[in-house]
């Protein structure tokens, strides 16, 4: 994580660095001197160098003040997730080459970039500042607790400095960006390391303690309460608790609260896409209430409807939504948002055993509607039922929920995008917004009211599955939607990307994403700020 980025003006002289990285429309569009452009531009052009959005290409540069050009290609038009992912690819090639010190040129932006002649990145200094951060930090992150001689190649290939050099004008504001960015790179960090920390050292008691932690940290600004197995009997959490049965390991509610000080200088009205309608009265200069609500499933056997083999290996992950949750929670002091923020997770491991819930089972879930278990593999609605059941009692402006909730979500947008569901236009739109400048790609998916009579049960008032494949993205959607009551509510299913296991995006890393944090804390920063 420590690894040295900053920002620098871009001088009449090329830096000093070991690698060069210049991002191009094409290989006649270098950004460079123009002796040195032209012989790049040979080699780019032999080796059929486009410019498509993504592409890279390395160019040997002996004899000038760097051993290589590192040419990014932008397409046609040069994005903040372009430009993410190009530091990132940076970083990846640096270090791969052995090479220590990376200097990234970027001559297109601020208020002098309409006169580049150069492809210019059309955000502002401030995003540019952030994206580099992200870009640059979470490319070099490794998961090496349990691999000594890993950390020891980390060690060695410890890059000794990232430089973004941009234009006088712009420096201060890409400045600020990088510390804003560094703030998202450490919660996202914390939910990696919690997905990728073995399932039996993450149980869900390891999960409470992440959250003791993290308000402890807080000196009071964070409260936190946990609920065991007997208090969540009392409260009647039997969806969850049903889930919780199979295991050795006990169940653990827990709710951390932030209420922003008073004497706050915003005190944002609810509306707009906080979701929040403004004949409530009485509470029309309150702050908005957000609840954030992440799956936490330990580990996911299936239950006595076990998975297969091969369907078990990544299930440590079934805990991702929580895990960036409380990414979220351990940097949430440091933005002062002026919203009133919840995170609530039902921590437990669903295993088959002796004790555990039965398919056919029906259970009372908090809301008081009871639900017919029929395959004890679709556990992750069960537990969120009841945690709805507890956001909704908060009268929140928004609920937003993380979930690794359905393989058909994987089926249906692939391993790199989450299905995004809401009841409510306006807040898709500001969860979709906060996603595509944070660089996690999401896609709205509709929750089709026709479907929603196949969650009907016979024995009790719904059942866990539909007994069949298609749309189960959708009905697993549905399945939430019925416990949110008219709360506006929005639910990302993150099943594909939360773990990475194979590298396809160089921000991130095979294991754990953190996919999420990143889209939150846009998305409160955004509501935080509206009028
Ligand atoms: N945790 C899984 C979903 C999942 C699958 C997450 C792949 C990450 C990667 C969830 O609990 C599950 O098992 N869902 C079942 C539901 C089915 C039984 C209706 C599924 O998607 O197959
Ligand atoms: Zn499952
Ligand atoms: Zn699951």
């Amino acid at each position: 994580m420590s690894l040295p980025i900053r920002s620098r003006v871009l001088g009449g002289a090329l830096p000093r660095a070991d690698v060069l990285l210049v991002f191009a429309r094409g290989p006649r569009e270098l950004p460079l001197p123009r002796s040195l452009a032209r012989r790049a531009e040979a080699h780019l052009v032999r080796s059929q160098f486009r410019g498509g959005g993504g592409e890279s290409h390395a160019v040997p540069l002996a004899g000038t003040s760097a051993r290589d050009l590192f040419v990014i290609g932008t397409g046609k038009e040069f994005t903040l997730d372009i430009f993410r992912r190009g530091v990132a690819a940076g970083v990846r090639y640096t270090k791969a080459e052995g090479y220590r010190r990376l200097a990234i040129l970027l001559p297109g932006i601020g208020p002098a970039a309409g006169r580049s002649r150069y492809v210019t990145l059309s955000a502002s200094p401030v995003d540019v500042g952030r994206a580099f951060a992200e870009g640059a930090l979470l490319a070099n992150y490794r998961f090496t607790t349990y691999a000594p001689e890993a950390a020891e190649r980390e060690r060695r290939r410890k890059l000794e400095a990232v430089d973004l050099l941009v234009p006088r004008a712009a420096q201060r504001d890409v400045s600020g960006g990088i510390r804003r960015g560094s703030i998202d790179v450490l919660g996202t960090v914390l939910a990696r390391d919690l997905v990728n920390e073995p399932a039996s050292r993450m149980t869900p008691s390891a999960l409470a303690d992440q959250a003791r932690t993290i308000a402890k940290a807080s000196k009071g600004s964070l409260t936190l309460t946990l609920l065991d197995r007997k208090q969540c009997e009392a409260r009647g959490m039997g969806a969850f608790l049903a889930v919780a049965r199979g295991s050795a390991q006990p169940p653990v509610f827990i709710h951390l609260t932030y209420k922003p000080g008073t004497g706050h200088p915003t005190s944002p009205r609810l509306r707009g896409a906080s979701g929040a309608v403004s004949s409530r009265g009485g509470r029309q200069d309150a702050l908005p209430r957000v609840v954030l609500i992440g799956k936490g499933i330990t580990f996911d056997s299936g239950g006595l409807s076990l998975k297969p083999a091969e369907g078990m290996e990544t299930m440590k992950i079934d805990m991702a939504g929580a895990a960036a949750v409380l990414g979220v929670f351990s940097v949430l002091l440091k933005l002062k948002v002026p919203v009133e923020v919840h995170g609530m997770i039902a921590a437990c491991e669903n295993m088959p055993s002796g004790t555990a819930v039965k398919p056919g089972d029906i259970v009372r879930s908090l809301s008081g509607k009871t639900i017919e278990i029929l395959n004890t593999d679709a556990e992750g609605r069960l537990t969120l039922a009841d945690v709805l059941g507890e956001a909704v009692k908060l009268k929140p402006t928004a609920i937003i929920d993380l979930a690794t909730l359905t393989g058909a979500c994987v089926v249906a947008l692939g391993e790199d995008v989450a299905g995004l569901f809401s009841n409510r236009d306006d807040l898709a739109m500001a969860v979709g917004a906060a996603a595509a400048t944070a660089g996690e790609p999401v896609w709205r998916l509709p929750l089709v009211r026709e479907y929603r009579d196949q969650l009907k049960s016979e024995v009790a008032d719904l059942k866990n599955i539909i007994g069949k494949r298609w749309g189960a993205a959708i009905t697993a959607a549905l399945f939430l939607e019925e416990f949110v009551d008219d709360v506006p509510w929005a639910h990302l299913d993150l099943a594909g990307p939360s773990y990475a296991e194979r590298q396809t995006n160089p921000v991130n890393p095979v294991g754990g994403t953190g996919f999420g944090v990143r889209t939150l804390l846009r998305y409160l920063e955004k509501l935080g700020s509206r009028e």
